[in-house]
């Protein structure tokens, strides 16, 4: 599909959902779909909720792109923060890089500081927007465009499910779109700064993330589980194309 006729499926899925969904809340890590679908939806002024969940630890260079996507597209980015006791607790009695000893102290700092705060952006909406894709990962290979996830009850549309790495980029220099300073240092995907590194040209896009883990492990738990398996008990429903 040519990047025009891409656009305009994104937007027709973007349409659709919120019709049947609302409220609808986009959850935004100002990577490069993410930032896609911000100017997709500001663009056309889509009724959408933008929210971010500000873990503690992400780098300087994604919170100024923050500000920038405030300023380029006057939006409002509601910012959710960790749970201030239960981080405390778990810094103080793990130390400020628990992640990097075991699994499952990995699963515990985000489990803190990006599952918890994420049920509370989505409590009370209806639909649940994100910029996941089919080709980012082993653990994303058949992502749907819009599914209902059972864990967190409420619809999910990944309007990019279909897009390639190339397309995203296309999409970003033909709109002149904001995008994070890190990608231009070999960033293609970008988490918390401890937990995310730069990749040489021929590794996998999210080699970078979490690195020192297998595969199919890495995943924060936000979408599937931190091994890996889909969350999700219910898929496409009918009618609806994949
Ligand atoms: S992650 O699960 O490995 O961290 P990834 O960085 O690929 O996810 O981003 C996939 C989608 O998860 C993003 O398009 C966004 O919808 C959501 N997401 C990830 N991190 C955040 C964050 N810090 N705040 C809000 N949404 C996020
Ligand atoms: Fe903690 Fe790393 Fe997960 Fe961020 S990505 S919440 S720092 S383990």
């Amino acid at each position: 599909m040519s990047l025009a006729e891409l656009t305009a499926s994104a937007l027709e899925h973007l349409e659709a959902a919120i019709q049947a969904h609302s409220p609808a809340t986009f959850s935004s890590s100002f990577g490069l779909e993410d930032m896609v679908i911000l100017d997709l939806v500001s663009r056309h002024r889509l009724p959408v909720e933008v929210f971010m969940l500000d873990t503690g630890r992400l780098h300087a260079e994604t919170l100024a792109l923050v500000d920038q996507a405030r300023d380029r597209y006057g939006v409002t980015v509601r910012v959710l923060y960790p749970d201030a006791a239960a981080l405390e607790a778990f810094v103080t009695t793990q130390g400020p890089n628990a992640f990097y000893r075991s699994i499952d102290l990995r699963k515990s700092c985000c489990g803190i500081r990006k599952i918890e705060p994420l049920r509370r952006a989505l409590a009370g909406k209806g639909l649940w927007i994100t910029g996941l894709r089919r080709g980012q990962a082993v653990t994303r290979e058949s992502v749907p465009f819009l599914e209902l996830d059972e864990g967190h009850g409420i619809w999910k549309l990944s309007p990019l499910a279909d897009w390639s790495a190339d397309d995203v980029r296309a999409y970003v220099e033909a709109h002149d779109v904001p995008i994070n300073a890190l990608h231009a240092q070999g960033y293609p995907s970008i988490g918390c700064a401890p937990c995310t590194r730069a990749v040489e040209p021929h590794e996998h896009e999210r080699a970078g993330r979490w690195w020192w883990e297998q595969p199919e492990q890495r995943e924060c738990g936000l979408h599937f589980t931190p091994d890996g398996r889909l969350v999700r008990a219910s898929a496409q429903p009918a009618g609806e194309t994949v």
